[in-house]
């Protein structure tokens, strides 16, 4: 018989049943509930929740967590049953699904973990909505939506490069520098702000204007490139620790 998971949260409870050979946060996202999570590998800690009743064990290792203790769910199995308390409400984080009339007109997989989705609804249809929080609930994993977040560190270690495709004259966006500080290369369109940050090639990529063509085209670089990603994050690392934004 398999396992069960209990999810407690301020305003409700619900309880999954889950196989032993996935993590906690696979099962609760399979069974509909949206937890919070990032990175899906330990590093955001947006997952975080603690044991009631049970004990999880953390995946490659004899560790494991009992009561009281709190935990990382995309980082644990269990073999029994289990009740965990997430801090805050799931339904509070992600807006409840609706659904939209809305015709798809071309769907297209990018990389092994992006989709390029297009579609056209009908033109009265009011659209109120912050990118990605629909797909996300929908194809689960693939577009987080992240909301309100306060530690940045732990964001910005948890992905491999900043992307600001800014339609209009900037200053230098606080991003920029945080994106810098913690080593990763920066996508951007050409506005002075940008050019003070990036140097096109060497600490990030600066394109022409912000469509999805010239996007994706950046995007899809760096991607089929992680070493030079991380060569133009360990240069835009050293401009941050350096003179240059100083002067
Ligand atoms: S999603 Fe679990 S730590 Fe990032």
């Amino acid at each position: 018989m398999m396992p069960t998971l209990i999810m407690n949260w301020p305003a409700g409870e619900q309880l999954v049943h889950f196989d032993k050979n996935e993590t906690l946060l696979s099962a609760a996202l399979k069974a509909g509930i949206p937890v919070e999570n990032s990175c899906q590998r330990g590093d955001c800690q947006r997952c975080i929740g603690v044991v009631r009743q049970g004990s999880a064990r953390i995946s490659g290792s004899d560790e494991t967590i009992g009561p009281g203790g709190s935990l990382l769910l995309c980082q644990v199995k269990s073999s029994s049953d289990i009740e965990i308390e997430l801090a805050h409400d799931p339904n509070e984080i992600l807006p409840p699904p609706k659904l939209y009339q809305a015709k798809i007109i071309g769907l297209e997989r990018l990389a092994s973990d992006v989709i390029r989705l297009e579609m056209v609804t009908p033109k009265r249809q009011y659209l109120d909505y912050i990118g990605g929080q629909y797909i996300d609930l929908i194809r689960h994993g693939i577009i987080r939506y992240h909301g309100y977040v306060d530690d940045m560190p732990a964001l910005l270690r948890s992905v491999d490069a900043v992307v600001l495709p800014s339609s209009y004259p900037e200053g230098i966006p606080k991003i920029f520098l945080e994106a810098a500080a913690c080593g990763l290369p920066i996508i951007s369109t050409d506005f002075p702000g940008a050019r003070r940050v990036i140097e096109d090639g060497v600490t990030g990529v600066i394109i022409k204007s912000p469509t999805v063509d010239y996007i994706e085209t950046a995007i899809l670089a760096l991607y089929n490139q992680p070493d030079r990603g991380r060569q133009m994050g360990e240069k835009a690392l050293v401009l941050t620790s350096g003179s240059v934004l100083g002067d």
